[in-house]
């Protein structure tokens, strides 16, 4: 099983039921966001995870609770084979869910490409850069956009975030729209076992990373919350 759920969050209502499902501790850090826009983004993230992980588990979602592993990533508690990693920004959550890969998504609004050509010096890999310099200057800042994505996909699916170093793997596209990972011994990894994707969403870009050794595809659902 593998499955991308998204859903925009402005179409969720801030309801008494919904807050319900926070605990103690989710409470506190929902209060803790100033921007009414993040704090709701908070929400409806949680209220997506124990929804989708409860049907998924076959428990009810109050019951759903997370740990989080060494460097920041929620995983089930108690321990469980489902694999998931979620993603959000204004306008977009999305969900990666499986029961036997290793997974990591990430999203940016499409209207942050051009800041991430101008970062892209600090945060992409040699063989990123020259790729980029490389390309019609009217192409870059979409390729900055997709490679931002991508990046953050793999250092999710990885579990460790900025943990691992950004310059330590590139990924690289052949002339039919293939994505390559290249990643330094450092890393230890092997980047010929990871599947990745890339794709419009509306406003946003979404990157899927999926370790994998033959051809997956997710199925992709947009989540009603009940
Ligand atoms: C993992 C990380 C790179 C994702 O950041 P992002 O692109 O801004 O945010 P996204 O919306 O794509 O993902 C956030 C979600 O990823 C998950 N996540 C958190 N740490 C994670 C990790 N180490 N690995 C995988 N997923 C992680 C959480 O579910 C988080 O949701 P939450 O914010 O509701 O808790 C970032 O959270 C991270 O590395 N944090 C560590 C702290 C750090 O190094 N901060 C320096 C910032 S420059």
């Amino acid at each position: 099983m593998l499955q991308l759920w998204w859903l925009n969050p402005e179409k969720v209502r801030e309801t008494e039921a919904t807050l319900a499902l926070l605990t103690p501790e989710e409470r506190a850090q929902h209060l803790r966001f100033i921007p009414p826009i993040k704090r709701h983004e908070y929400l409806v993230t949680r209220v997506l995870l124990k929804t989708i992980l409860g049907r998924t588990l076959g428990i009810p979602k109050e019951a759903v609770q997370f740990a989080t592993n060494p460097w920041g990533r929620p995983e089930l508690s108690p321990p469980s084979p489902l694999r998931f990693n979620v993603t959000h920004t204004e306008g977009l959550i999305a969900l990666l869910l499986s029961d036997q890969h290793e997974v990591g998504t990430d999203t940016e609004r499409s209207s942050r490409a051009p800041r991430l050509l101008a970062l892209a010096p600090n945060v992409f890999a040699p063989a990123e850069l020259s790729d980029l310099a490389a390309l019609p200057t009217g192409q870059r800042a979409h390729r900055a956009l997709t490679l931002w994505t991508l990046k953050e996909s793999y250092i999710k699916a990885r579990g460790m975030g900025l943990a691992l170093a950004l310059d330590g793997f590139a990924f690289r596209f052949d002339a039919h729209g293939g994505i390559r990972l290249e990643v330094e011994p450092r890393l230890d990894d092997d980047g010929a076992r990871w599947q990745f994707e890339t794709r419009t969403h509306g406003e946003h870009q979404l990157s899927t990373a999926i370790r994998a050794d033959a051809r997956v595809e997710p199925t992709v659902h947009e989540a009603l919350l009940d």
